[in-house]
């Protein structure tokens, strides 16, 4: 039968292979280190949930809930929702798994997300995020552990980038309602000048306002009151205990109150780590409180803290570095030196020291491709070599060459990594 197919991915999805699974593999691996560092326990939650799960602590009027989950009704007249974040996932797995009895309970995970936005750089449909939360602590330690974990991971992803963190205090749930209320306010006595989207948020969520990108609406914004004048003198210390911790730690930060994030559950410190090279899509990671959320899901009343940060979006700043591993590639000059081959393939395979040969017989060959691969060494076997009972072992990056007795390869591989 003729295929008629197209081929094709879905719009906004992408495949890892190659460069881009590496990168992936040496996220997750920093992730995984720095979260057992700290006693964080990984999950893994269903890529489907309840729809319900997300409407409300989201945030009916959000972007997301309204124009971004991919829903649909199961066969059973079920409306599911494939994951547009982590965190409520998170909750409503510690709340049914009954792992709430024991506070702080500190979780993380990565994993996929959907959300159907308009594809450019750096934003897809289907993305991976790290996720970190931390459930039963109201205490500013959290916080500050949280933004410096954050900042350790980027860090060592992304030693040779600019990465700033933008830090924000909402105060509490009431201080917050009250500061929309009167923002809505102020919108409206300035309705005329707003963008049209703008108008469509100011008695819904004024506080998207705050981040328009749209140069009318900076005008007004920039003139807005400012949540500053709003939060209570709790809210206030706690957020300068967060802010001189910081200092301690000789983490930089910029105070920026117009930072309000986009999901509707947040409330007290908020928090994004941006940075100049990725155009609009500037954000890395971002989180905040959201005390209060857990409750509204049916839990226990406890607070709750965690950060996501897009994979893709670090992945893309990790481009331009060079991925050498500890490959060994073999450059085998004739076949008459097979059995000699052989000795060095069991002493790699039980060293575990990765090799890789092209089963072919071409010195020059093999060597262009060692060159154009990400190995760092290659073992040359030929005439010299199986005479005189010997390997030679050259570093790709210098060239420099070894002749290595079988028993000395293994020091020599661990002394140069
Ligand atoms: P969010 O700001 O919506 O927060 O997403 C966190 C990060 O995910 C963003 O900073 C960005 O790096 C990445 N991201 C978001 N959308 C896309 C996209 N379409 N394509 C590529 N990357 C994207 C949350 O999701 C919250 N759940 C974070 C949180 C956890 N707050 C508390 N705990």
């Amino acid at each position: 039968m003729e295929n008629n197919i197209k081929l094709r991915s879905v719009r906004g999805t992408h495949d890892l292979y190659g460069k881009e699974i590496e990168k992936y593999n040496e996220i997750k691996n920093t992730v995984t280190k720095n979260a057992e560092a700290r006693s964080f326990n990984e999950i893994k939650t269903p890529i489907i949930e309840f729809t319900e799960l997300f409407l409300k602590p989201l945030g009916i009027q959000s972007d997301v809930v309204l124009k971004e989950m991919y829903t649909f009704e199961d066969r059973n007249n079920e409306s599911l929702t494939l994951r547009p974040e982590y965190t409520t996932p998170m909750i409503r797995a510690a709340i049914t798994n009954n792992l709430l009895s024991e506070l702080p309970l500190k979780l993380y995970g990565l994993g996929s997300m959907f959300r159907r936005e308009r594809p450019q750089k750096g934003r897809y449909r289907e993305f991976n995020q790290i996720n970190f939360e931390t459930f039963g602590s109201d205490k500013f330690m959290v916080d500050l552990e949280l933004i410096i974990l954050a900042n350790d991971i980027l860090k060592s992803l992304l030693p040779n980038h600019k990465i700033k963190l933008h830090l924000n205090m909402l105060g509490t749930k009431q201080n917050l309602a009250e500061y929309k209320r009167n923002l809505s306010i102020y919108f409206n006595q300035n309705k005329h000048k707003l963008s049209s989207e703008s108008l469509e948020k100011i008695d819904s969520n004024p506080i998207r306002i705050l981040d328009s990108k749209h140069e009318d609406d900076i005008k007004i914004v920039n003139l807005a009151p400012s949540i500053r004048e709003y939060i209570s003198p709790n809210s206030k210390k706690y957020f300068d205990e967060i802010k001189q911790g910081l200092n301690n730690f000789n983490i930089d930060f910029y105070e920026d109150h117009k930072l309000v994030r986009g999901l509707d559950y947040y409330c007290s410190t908020v928090f994004e780590f941006k940075t100049d090279s990725l155009g609009s899509q500037d954000t890395l990671l971002g989180g905040g409180r959201y005390d209060g959320l857990i409750k509204s899901l049916g839990g226990p009343d406890i607070p709750g803290i965690g950060w996501a940060a897009g994979i893709e979006r670090i992945s893309m700043l990790m481009e331009n570095q060079k991925y050498k591993k500890n490959i060994v590639h073999l450059a085998i000059i004739d076949e008459k030196y097979n059995n000699y081959v052989q000795e060095i393939i069991k002493f790699f395979r039980d060293n575990k020291i990765s090799f890789y040969w092209n089963y072919k017989y071409n010195l020059k060959k093999s060597l262009i491709k060692a060159n154009n691969s990400d190995a760092s060494y290659v073992v040359i076997i030929g005439e010299n070599e199986f005479k005189g009972n010997f390997y030679t072992m050259k570093k790709l990056d210098t060239g420099e060459q070894h002749q290595l007795k079988i028993e000395e390869i293994k020091k020599f591989l661990d002394d140069k990594s």
